[in-house]
């Protein structure tokens, strides 16, 4: 009933939890039924160890949370000899977030995953500083963005998702390029530049002065940015990443044309909630009478209940 399918990969339901905010998939495994879940995305990978941003790297503001991690991760070759092993065998589709500093490092790392694991699916985080380019992010320039996906369509034949940094003006022009460049799906969008202030100490709250929000505040306007780019690509799957709070979201992502939801920041504020998100999908289907595949872009297709 809540199955999806892209392509060859089928996902028992809509349910993923994103990249960072659920650890490396295997903390939780004795605790809960990951089999509520259509897939886990473990903490992105990159090519060598990285400790990430200094402390404090993340502020709770009134509707939503800044982080500046900075990718802290052990590395390829940890993933691949310690965290894999165990992953691989967790009841549920787990989905390799990986990232790099250049288009050589992203190459590198899907290819040592394509080439010793059976994952079936890749996030590519493009939120990453290009070393190569005065450490702007791989989208601000589309001819480098481009040149970067098609590489690494070249390597596996698997399914390849990107994931964008929130860019509301641009947002069509850039999955026009994800689409142009083979592949199969774009995640819409990772956390949205921002900064505090603590008044007290007269200073910014993170050590690195700002950061990525997520959370309830940002969803309007991903959602805004779901819509808009299934409009204009009516059959390009996207998958939603942005403020889930609740099963309504999942739904209002689902209405407005994703294939998938992802859940973030609210796996720190009630994480319970994500293992339930799966019946509250169910009984709204079962309510309204319509499957997933009609649910899925009725607002965008103009469908009206009679
Ligand atoms: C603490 C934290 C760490 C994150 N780490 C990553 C990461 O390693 N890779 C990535 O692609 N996104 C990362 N994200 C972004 C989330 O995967 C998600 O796209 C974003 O937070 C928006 O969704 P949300 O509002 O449901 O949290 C992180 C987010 C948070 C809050």
């Amino acid at each position: 009933m809540l199955e999806v399918q892209i392509k060859n990969v089928k996902f028992k339901n809509p349910i993923l939890t994103a990249a960072g905010t659920f650890g490396k998939g295997l903390e939780l495994k004795g605790s809960f039924d990951l089999t509520r879940l259509g897939g886990i995305i473990p903490k992105t990978i990159t090519l060598h160890p990285r400790t990430g941003n200094p402390f404090p790297r993340l502020k709770e503001t009134p509707c939503g949370l800044i982080n500046s991690i900075g990718l802290e991760n052990n590395g390829l070759e940890t993933f691949l000899t310690r965290t894999y092993p165990l992953l691989k065998a967790l009841p549920t589709e787990v989905i390799a977030s990986i990232s790099g500093e250049t288009i050589q490092e992203y190459v590198q790392v899907l290819k040592a995953l394509v080439d010793n694991t059976d994952i079936k699916v890749f996030e590519i985080n493009l939120s990453c500083p290009n070393v190569e380019k005065g450490g702007e992010e791989f989208s601000q320039d589309t001819a480098i963005m481009s040149e970067l996906l098609r590489r690494l369509r070249k390597v596996t034949d698997r399914l390849l998702w990107a994931k964008l940094p929130p860019d509301v003006y641009r947002i069509k022009a850039l999955v026009r390029v994800v689409k142009e460049s083979g592949f199969d799906g774009v995640v819409l969008c990772n956390t949205y530049k921002a900064t505090y202030i603590d008044v007290d100490k007269m200073q910014f709250s993170l050590a690195k002065g700002y950061g990525g929000l997520s959370g309830p505040a940002i969803l309007p306007i991903t959602l805004y940015m779901v819509t808009e780019v299934k409009r204009e690509f009516l059959d390009f799957p996207v998958i939603a990443s942005g403020g889930v709070f609740s099963e309504e979201d999942v739904l209002r992502y689902i209405l407005a044309g994703a294939h998938l939801v992802e859940v973030g920041t609210m796996n720190f504020v009630k994480l319970s909630e994500v293992f339930t998100l799966e019946d509250g999908v169910k009984n709204y289907l079962l309510k309204k009478g319509v499957t997933l595949d009609e649910l899925r872009g009725w607002i965008i297709n103009g469908r009206k209940r009679s």
